[in-house]
């Protein structure tokens, strides 16, 4: 299978890249060479390397920041993403969007499937909706992934700011009532890499399984790492941010393994084997 990743450099992307690497022939693009918020850049690149799949890991992924720059949050993940379907579309490959659990409001109190309506709030959010969107209405052989609290090697994500923090704080305060799914981009990239050896196009929720506070998160990591913070819930009230978030985003993902024939890995599992990589990478 040849395979064609925008968004290359990220914390996805480099995993995507690694899998895809290991299995076919592969090329990766990202900025500034390849920006998916350029129609021509993106066809181009699409028509060189001539792919059976197209990957979409290519975002504005600053929640807080998107709020006061809607236009350029808009024109990578919305028009980017019509970008890169178009482009799919013209050479005939098939395209995997990857977007994410706030496209939920996080009324809900069990985990979400991917049959549930989207109620995006927010900047970034109602942008990777509104990509979602977009891509259906371009391509006709797509598959939105949507994943949630990704972490990878190399990421400004959760788990990296954690660490950080701790070491210059002895005591933390960290919110408890948002609930998700702590995903290691490693896993995601292996599903992403077994649902495009189908043709069960569709939408699915590729997260780690099993869900969590911010709070039991940032203990399973402290406890992992070996250090002895004291870490202390609070709200979210009491760290406001620019961009509302869900309180629960937590996604299903029984329909992927379904169609993959694999089970996801345990968020705790999926930690443990990143921190485990930490270590080798250092
Ligand atoms: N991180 C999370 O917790 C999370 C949760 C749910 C869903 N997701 C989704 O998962 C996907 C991957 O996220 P990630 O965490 O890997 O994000 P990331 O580390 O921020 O990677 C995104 C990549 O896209 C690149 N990019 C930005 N603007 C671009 C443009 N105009 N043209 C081409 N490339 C551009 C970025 O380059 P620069 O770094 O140079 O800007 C970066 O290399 C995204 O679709 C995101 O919405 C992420």
């Amino acid at each position: 299978m040849n395979t064609l990743i925008y968004g290359a450099n990220g914390q996805l992307g480099r995993d995507l890249l690694r899998v895809f690497a290991s299995r076919g022939d592969c090329v990766g693009v990202d900025l500034p060479e390849v920006d998916v918020g350029d129609p021509e850049a993106v066809g181009k690149t699409a028509i060189d390397a001539a792919p059976d799949v197209i990957i979409n890991a290519a975002a504005y992924t600053d929640v807080d920041g998107a709020e006061s720059d809607a236009e350029t949050c808009w024109r990578v993940n919305v028009d980017g993403a019509r970008h890169v379907a178009v482009a799919a579309e013209s050479v005939g490959a098939a395209i995997v969007y990857v977007s994410t659990d706030y496209v939920f409001d996080g009324s809900k109190t069990t985990p979400y499937l991917p049959e549930d309506r989207p109620n995006p709030t927010g900047v970034y959010a109602e942008s990777k909706a509104a990509g979602e969107d977009a891509v259906m209405e371009a391509a006709t052989r797509w598959f939105i992934v949507r994943t949630a609290w990704l972490y990878g090697p190399g990421g400004n994500n959760f788990v990296e700011k954690m660490l950080a923090l701790a070491r210059n704080h002895p005591k933390l305060r960290v919110v408890e009532d948002e609930t998700g799914s702590p995903t290691h981009t490693k896993d995601l990239a292996e599903a992403i890499a077994a649902l495009v050896q189908t043709d069960a196009y569709g939408i699915y929720h590729g997260v780690n399984r099993g869900q969590c506070s911010r709070f039991a998160f940032v203990q399973a990591i402290f406890e992992m790492a070996g250090l002895d913070v004291s870490v202390q819930p609070c709200s979210a009230a009491e760290f406001p941010s620019a961009a509302p978030r869900p309180a629960y985003s937590v996604l299903d993902p029984a329909a992927l393994e379904r169609v993959t024939g694999e089970a996801m890995r345990e968020w705790r599992d999926a930690l443990r084997r990143y921190m485990q990589r930490r270590e080798e990478l250092a």
